[in-house]
């Protein structure tokens, strides 16, 4: 047993409305109200747009807010970015970094990546690093060998204050698709992640490990139930308040 505190993020991505928001929230907060905080973290991770709103309806509750991206700049001529000051004006912690529909959409490096988190850690934020194999590279029997170069770059930037970050191994294949990993599939990766992490730093088992990819009310709990997975990172379950508040029930 560790005493890593258990997190479960819900990933909007690009949907909601305000109307849509209100109801959503309304049925969470609702469905958290005995949450235990000490044991459990609860994140939305939401359209910047719709930060102010979240902010105001999260207000008062245990749940905790996020952002699905940040500049890797400071402030600036960065037309259509946003920078981590601007998110902490928004009250966010947490920070997804390096999720695969960036990498995939938008071209973002490894380098990137570990700049961007470089840039939360700086902030204050707690970014959380997404990291996962393409299908195709799976069945070459390259998982291990594609997860450990995305985790090496954000070291080789960050080592020195990698126990702050938080990790989420997001199978590309398993994203949006109904297709999880199995429990055993999930372990497997995160074991590998926490050795490397064990490598670099002396507070490794401090480090939360979070699994991405068609969790849902029925796979949780044996997913959250491995030693290595320390919580979730929930895309469409997250968008149905009876779906996500099993799986928080699942972690908590
Ligand atoms: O960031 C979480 C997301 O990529 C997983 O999406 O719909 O497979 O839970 P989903």
């Amino acid at each position: 047993m560790n005493d890593r505190k258990k997190l479960i993020v819900g990933n909007w991505k690009m949907n909601g409305s305000l109307a849509a928001n209100q109801d959503l929230l309304q049925a969470i907060r609702a469905g958290i109200a005995d949450l235990d905080a000490a044991a459990c973290t609860v994140a939305l991770a939401v359209p910047a747009p719709y930060l102010a709103q979240v902010q105001a309806l999260v207000a008062g509750s245990a749940l905790a807010l996020a952002a699905q991206d940040l500049s890797p700049h400071e402030a600036g001529a960065y037309t259509g970015e946003v920078s981590a000051a601007m998110l902490k004006d928004f009250g966010v912690r947490y920070a997804l970094v390096g999720h695969s529909e960036r990498r995939q959409y938008h071209g973002e490096t490894d380098a990137l990546v570990a700049k961007k988190v470089q840039r939360a850690l700086a902030a204050g934020l707690t970014p959380i690093v997404c990291l996962g194999e393409t299908l195709p590279e799976r069945e070459a029997g390259q998982t291990e060998a594609v997860v450990r170069r995305q985790l090496a770059a954000v070291i080789q930037l960050n080592g020195h204050c990698i126990s702050e970050v938080v990790l989420a191994y997001e199978p590309v294949w398993a994203i949006g698709t109904g297709r999880t990993a199995s429990a055993r599939q999930a372990q497997a990766v995160h074991a590998v992640l926490r050795a490397q992490l064990g490598a670099a730093s002396s507070h490794a088992g401090r480090i939360r490990l979070l699994y991405g990819g068609s969790m849902n009310a029925a796979n949780a709990a044996p997913l959250l139930a491995q030693p290595d997975i320390d919580g979730g990172l929930v895309g469409g379950a997250a968008l149905k308040a009876p779906d996500f508040l099993q799986i928080i029930a699942a972690a908590c």
